[in-house]
């Protein structure tokens, strides 16, 4: 059982670069593998996830050369039109963002692919996919009622406005890259604007892409352009370490060339309203992104209400918000989190578990009922000075098991973490970047 045990040592002191932005690896594999010619995609995360797209583009015919040792992959671009059909099933293990933006390029092929996934993806809903691009002209089958495996059968699409029902760059994305094979212009509009790298990889890309606020709209077109790019370290990977510099009393953390794109930055905003202190150095623009070194050091927080939009732009950095919580002084609410109910794993109830485990007093709020008849999903967490070692599980999810090992390093002895692998699907130097910084 693959496990790490953590106790505190040291505080976090000394400069680090997180890894390559997650969502951009993956965004880059595909519009590179879809563009005509020869693209270099320096700094490309080396992680199960985006390895998963890589690889399902090599399935279908994409020659792409690695150099692991600099974190350069090459993509030999063969057009639009250009893949061809894989000879197996494609594998997307973990990874959402892997099967859902595929969907929408398969849409637009003359051929049929069957996308799965592991235990955790086969348990994540796919209808939000299935619906708009069956619209589009797609025929997509589920045997499991909208639930991987999805065979997917490609064909002649026509363009569609749609209103999505919730925000969700993965849905829009789908969409925007089906919208590549339609002769006239799709339209996607989010309630909230979401991530928007694919959009602006697009335009890199030479794309007729239009935004206005969260509508996105693009026009069919024959060719892409290859990219030159580099992409910037993931600040969801960079989220554990802000925390961590700012709950460990005598910590100083210079978080390197991080992407601070304000789809993604949510927690800063919320972790200055409980009183953190954060910096944002050097800002520059990388490769049509916006970058920066993040500059955190330790402070004592407050809870307080978090809702609505706030939370959007938190999505991925819930769990290890909620270890914040834990430690703040006072009552932290975050509510308006359904869509945590479907990731990697139930994150509301995952760290409702977990945190309880180490003593910390956590309200679940359910819409299915519960706690909070009518209320909104989320949680209510009572702040604490100190909190207890525990074994932990991860319920293999990569966000869950780093932000409990964050947890784990401000309890009172050693916590132990079980199932732990999963990490490397977006973070696989975590430990060793945490052992650094305890040794500076
Ligand atoms: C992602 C979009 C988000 C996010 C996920 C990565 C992406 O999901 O939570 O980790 O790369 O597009 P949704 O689009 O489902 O909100």
């Amino acid at each position: 059982m693959n496990q790490i045990s953590i106790k505190y040592q040291r505080p976090l002191r000394g400069e680090f670069t997180p890894p390559p932005d997650k969502s951009i690896s993956h965004r880059a594999v595909i519009l590179s593998s879809l563009s005509e010619g020869t693209s270099i995609i320096k700094n490309f995360l080396q992680a199960e996830d985006p390895m998963r797209t890589l690889e399902a583009f090599r399935q279908m015919g994409i020659d792409i050369e690695r150099y692991p040792r600099e974190n350069r992959i090459i993509v030999n671009g063969k057009g639009l039109k250009g893949l061809k059909e894989p000879k197996d099933t494609i594998d997307c293990g973990n990874s959402g963002t892997t099967m859902r933006l595929l969907s929408g390029v398969l849409a637009g092929q003359q051929f049929s692919t069957t996308l799965t996934g592991d235990l955790s993806l086969k348990s994540r809903p796919m209808q939000r996919i299935i619906t708009p691009l069956t619209e589009m002209g797609a025929v997509i089958a589920s045997d499991r009622g909208g639930y991987p495996p999805l065979s997917i059968r490609g064909g002649k699409l026509k363009p569609i406005s749609y209103i999505s029902p919730a925000a969700s760059a993965q849905v829009k994305s789908a969409i925007l890259l089906a919208g590549l094979y339609c002769n006239g212009v799709s339209a996607v509009i989010e309630p909230v604007k979401s991530r928007d790298h694919t959009e602006r990889m697009l335009k890199a890309a030479g794309a007729d892409i239009n935004i206005n606020g969260p509508e996105v709209s693009i026009n069919g077109r024959d060719a892409l352009t290859p990219l030159d790019i580099t992409i910037p370290g993931d600040f969801s990977s960079a989220a554990f370490f802000i925390v961590a510099g700012i709950l460990i009393p005598g910590s100083q953390i210079l978080i390197k060339n991080t992407g601070i794109n304000s789809t993604r930055t949510g927690l800063i905003d919320i972790l200055r309203i409980m009183g953190a202190d954060i910096r944002l150095e050097n800002k520059r623009e990388a490769s049509g992104e916006p970058v920066a070194d993040i500059y955190v050091r330790h402070s004592r927080l407050t809870g307080i209400e978090i809702g609505g939009d706030m939370v959007l732009m938190a999505i991925d950095e819930f769990p290890i918000l909620c270890v914040a919580a834990s430690k703040a002084y006072g009552t932290t609410k975050i509510t308006g989190a359904k869509e945590l109910r479907v990731k990697e794993s139930d994150r509301i109830a995952s760290m409702a578990k977990e945190l309880r485990k180490m003593g910390v007093s956590v309200e679940e709020l359910s819409t299915k009922g519960g706690s909070a008849s009518g209320g909104e999903d989320g949680l209510i967490i009572e702040g604490k000075e100190r909190i207890k070692a525990a074994t932990i599980q991860s319920y293999g999810d990569h966000r869950i098991a780093m932000a409990m090992l964050i947890a784990g390093l401000l309890s009172e002895g050693e916590t132990t973490v079980e199932d732990t692998a999963c990490i490397n699907t977006s973070f696989p130097a975590f430990t060793k970047i945490l052992d650094r910084l305890q040794d500076s």
